[in-house]
């Protein structure tokens, strides 16, 4: 295969759960072999809709940084960074700000769903509205060909090739390269929250976090939502939403078992009890490595900011060289 720039991230504005693990860590650890890998930690995008909390977002960058670490991004083989270390990204930011109407940025469904969602209405941070733009920023400053993420972030990298190709057009130039989206394995299915809504977020309260203890993550599974009409372990039950299959539909190596508990379960005489007891068991197997780890890390939190910071000062450089042909292809130079 040929080897592809990746940039991907994340916004440090709480812990990472196991929605991110699925949805895009476990990829990152197989992709830093593969590609050269960036990984930000997006502060100033985080800042887009936390402006009166800065302070959250600062500590949840080494939170972010922590749980990178556990769950095996190597620093030594992928550049992870704090984005707010790179002006650059900000100074792109500006000159691609010219290349994008307010209708554009308007129009861009994720952004509109997100508006909606929080429901800013006119009173939508205008950094928040142009993120986007500062996405593109954080993309094309290290030439990256390939951005994992989801489907839904789709028209993102769109928005961000029509900024590279109006720059490239606008100063004939061919200095900015268009990336594709790497979709998620189809086998990766959304990881639902431990209520049974659609995603698991933050957000919505129904996380099981990467730092959370082994008695967090029994409890939080021990609440989880089942079948309603199975009110007898006798009685037969169903699969279908029912959260704690679908958790091990995601993460029970043992596929035979598996197979064999879902026909008992329907069948009857398999307890929600038991079934949550196996999940416990399958969970602390992949958990509890990565907070050994966590926690290995997390005695030396300013060893960890030097990584992070260090790592930063790399990231720059690629920038910096970016943005100098981004000056250069635009005259915008003084001596
Ligand atoms: N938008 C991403 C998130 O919400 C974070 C992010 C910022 C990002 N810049 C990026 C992802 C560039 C991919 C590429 O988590």
């Amino acid at each position: 295969m040929k080897r592809r720039i990746i940039v991907t991230g994340d916004r440090p504005t709480g812990p990472l759960h196991l929605g991110h693990y699925v949805g895009s860590l476990r990829s990152r650890v197989e992709l830093q072999d593969v590609h050269q890998q960036f990984v930000l930690i997006a502060d100033l995008q985080a800042l887009t809709d936390n402006a009166g909390n800065p302070q959250k977002v600062h500590d949840n960058v080494l939170e972010v940084m922590l749980d990178y670490l556990a769950v095996g991004i190597d620093p030594a083989k992928t550049t992870i960074f704090i984005q707010s270390l790179i002006p650059e990204l900000a100074e792109l930011t500006m000159f691609f700000m010219n290349l994008v109407t307010l209708g554009r940025l308007q129009r861009n469904p994720t952004v509109k769903a997100e508006i909606q969602q929080k429901q800013f209405g006119e009173g939508v941070p205008a950094g928040f509205l142009v993120y986007p733009v500062s996405q593109t920023a954080d993309i094309v400053a290290f030439k990256a060909d390939l951005v994992p993420a989801g489907e839904d972030q789709r028209p993102m990298i769109e928005q961000c090739n029509e900024i590279v190709r109006a720059f490239n057009r606008t100063y004939k130039a061919d200095v900015l390269v268009e990336c594709d989206l790497l979709p998620p394995r189809a086998e990766i299915a959304r990881l639902p929250g431990l209520d049974g809504k659609a995603k698991m977020s933050k957000s919505l309260g129904n996380t099981i976090n990467l730092g959370d203890s082994a008695k967090q993550v029994a409890k939080k599974v021990r609440m989880m939502y089942t079948d309603p009409e199975h009110v007898r372990p006798e009685d037969p039950g169903h699969i279908e939403g029912n959260i704690p299959f679908v958790y091990l539909d995601a993460f029970m190596t043992d596929r035979v078992r598996f197979e064999e508990m879902k026909a008992h379960y329907q069948r009857g005489g398999l307890g929600d009890g038991v079934v949550k007891g196996v999940l416990i068991e399958v969970l602390e197997e992949l958990l509890d490595p990565i907070r050994t780890r966590r926690d290995e890390f997390a005695k030396d939190p300013a060893e960890v900011m030097r990584m992070v910071i260090s790592s930063s000062a790399k990231a720059r450089e690629v920038a910096a060289q970016t943005l100098s042909e981004v000056k250069n292809a635009m005259g915008i130079i003084y001596t």
